[in-house]
């Protein structure tokens, strides 16, 4: 597949086969993912594969604050990744070439976990970023380090869907030019 074509055809898959993906493929996906960028290289994500069903039920069940939207899509999941990142050094350190913006770690979450997502998919595996989660209840179930945070949750694994994709602004409204 090709980057124009993998660029173009990504967006968000949430009904899959039941299949779990082998260790190998994740391999793959990975070796791919951890090419993202991030502040001053600190390479802040971590990723927690899920693939046990009753741990990713009681997320569905517990972790989503009710929005059954996205209960019912982890129901049917049955390949989950927690993205977390280490808190406090992504854009947090003072020397010479520190900036008053300090809030780049979760841009750095942000990034990682789209890398992850299209390296999913030159796999030929789909993806979903779940946003409306509990954080908390997450890290406790899961048992994640203390010097971590929970960014995202991402369902992902072999597509069982129709093939559809969402709408965009036209270009002329989100991009200026200053010439
Ligand atoms: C930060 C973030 C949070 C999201 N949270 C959810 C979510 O909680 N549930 C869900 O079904 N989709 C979620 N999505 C997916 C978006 O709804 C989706 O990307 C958007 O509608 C565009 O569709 P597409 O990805 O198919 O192009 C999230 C996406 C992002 C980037």
């Amino acid at each position: 597949m090709d980057a124009k074509t993998l660029l173009r055809n990504r967006r968000s898959v949430r009904k899959y086969t039941d299949d779990v993906v082998p260790k190998e493929v994740l391999d793959d996906v990975f070796e791919l993912t951890v090419r993202a960028p991030s502040w001053k290289n600190c390479q802040i994500a971590r990723y927690t594969i899920i693939q046990d069903k009753d741990i990713i039920d009681k997320i569905a069940d517990q972790g989503v604050n009710d929005f059954v939207y996205n209960t019912k899509n982890l129901k049917y999941a049955h390949n989950l990744c927690v993205l977390s990142y280490v808190k406090g050094i992504s854009g947090k350190n003072n020397d010479e070439y520190a900036t008053s913006k300090k809030d780049w770690e979760v841009f750095d979450a942000g990034i990682a976990a789209h890398q992850f997502c299209l390296s999913l998919q030159a796999n030929n595996l789909g993806s979903v970023i779940l946003g409306i989660i509990d954080p908390a209840y997450i890290a406790e179930l899961i048992d994640l380090p203390k010097e971590e945070a929970v960014a995202a949750l991402i369902i992902f694994g072999y597509p069982n869907d129709e093939v559809s994709y969402t709408s965009r602004l036209p270009i002329e409204e989100i991009v200026r030019y200053k010439q």
